[in-house]
């Protein structure tokens, strides 16, 4: 019997485009003589809808309008209930869940929980691993805590704003500083701020993505990311280096403009690389991963000190993100990549069921 695998795309998220665009690499990538592949789409409004249709349509998003008229013409057939319910469950159409999905509501543990609950296997990091590493104010203490190096930062909450923040910011990091919010990714609600009367701006323009926000120092630095599998036994990919075409890594830069450069393997040192490895295999373990994740550096052009940066627990997955290109430099196919995730993902649900 072929695994029903779910992949599941989109999301209640500000990364769901990129969402529909890293599923389409993984759902090519499934090897359809083992797999039989369900596609489940999250739409931007929290929906959860079978889709059948070509994979073309994920990228476009013309995936939506289709799996929203089957459901209207045939509901005994597209229709499920996540939890509990009459009628179809998700139980009933997924032997294994793919969630394939950034930022909030995907990549934070929640739908991971969702999964937990229903005990689906499912592919990388679970509930808490997820969570710490969305999650950049925990995801910092837990990286001190395990003594790794990171740029200075400051944690406080939206409501401090208009309350004296900006100078305790002022009076402790050094510019240039990168204000963030604590849950997001692809850059959205980051911001560079290089003089003091921009600060206020940026930090109101953070809260519109949260009320948790991270204040820390801008390093001049190299981006380092490196590629991570395993539950218990690690193995890495190689080490990259994004240029970026911009003044910093931004949204733009990641998904649009054409000037960020890839090296793969980043011209380090053998000492740096190794360095690089026990970093990430460290912050991996400290935040709970597992499966897959891609660890992401700062390294200080003048000293080439190296700092965590923070840890992707579902890292892009385009044909041309770092995370598929790092484990495929080692050797590994993409469907060869996303059968070690399946496999690892069954382990450990089957060493969860066997206690
Ligand atoms: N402390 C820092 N020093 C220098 N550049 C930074 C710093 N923090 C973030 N950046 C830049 O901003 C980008 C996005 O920040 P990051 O923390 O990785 O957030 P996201 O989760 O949105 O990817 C980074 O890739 C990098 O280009
Ligand atoms: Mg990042």
């Amino acid at each position: 019997m072929k695994k029903r695998i779910g992949v599941f795309f989109g999301g209640k998220s500000g990364e769901h485009e990129v969402s529909r665009v890293s599923a389409t690499t993984v759902i090519k990538s499934l090897d359809k003589d083992k797999y039989d592949v369900v596609m489940i789409g999250i739409t931007k409004k929290g929906e959860w809808l079978l889709y059948e249709g070509p994979v073309e349509a994920l990228a476009g998003g013309e995936w939506e309008q289709k799996a929203k008229e089957d459901l209207e013409r045939d509901p005994g057939y597209y229709g499920f209930s996540v939890m509990g319910g009459t009628g179809k469950k998700l139980t009933d159409i997924i032997d294994f869940a793919l969630p394939i999905m950034h930022g909030p509501n995907g990549e934070d543990g929640t739908v991971q929980g969702v999964f937990e609950l229903l005990n689906i296997p499912y592919g990388g990091s679970g509930v808490a691993g997820c969570a710490v590493t969305m999650d950049k104010i925990i995801a910092k203490e837990v990286f001190a805590d395990a003594g790794l190096a990171q740029s200075p930062y400051i944690a406080f909450s939206s409501s401090d704003i208009e309350k004296g923040i900006e100078d305790k910011i002022n009076g402790s990091l050094e510019y240039p500083l990168f204000i963030k919010p604590a849950n997001m990714g692809s850059s959205v609600g980051i911001t560079k701020v290089t003089r003091k009367e921009d600060l206020l701006p940026a930090l109101r323009l953070a809260a519109k993505y949260d009320s948790r926000l991270v204040a820390e120092h801008g390093i001049d630095a190299r981006e380092i990311e490196i590629a991570v599998m395993g539950n218990e036994e690690l193995s890495f990919g190689a080490i990259g280096e994004i240029v970026p075409g911009a003044e910093f890594y931004d949204y733009d830069a990641k998904y649009n403009n054409d000037d960020s450069k890839l090296l793969i393997p980043a011209p380090l040192t053998e000492e740096q690389a190794a360095s690089v490895r026990e970093m990430a295999g460290k912050a991996y373990r400290a935040a709970g991963c597992c499966g897959f994740s891609r660890v992401d550096f700062l390294m200080d052009k003048a000293s080439s000190e190296i700092y965590i940066n923070e840890i992707n627990a579902i890292p892009g997955f385009t044909s041309i993100s770092m995370f598929p290109m790092l484990m495929m430099e080692t050797g590994l196919s993409l469907p060869e990549i996303t059968d070690r995730i399946i496999e690892l993902g069954y382990e450990r649900h089957s060493i969860k069921n066997n206690r």
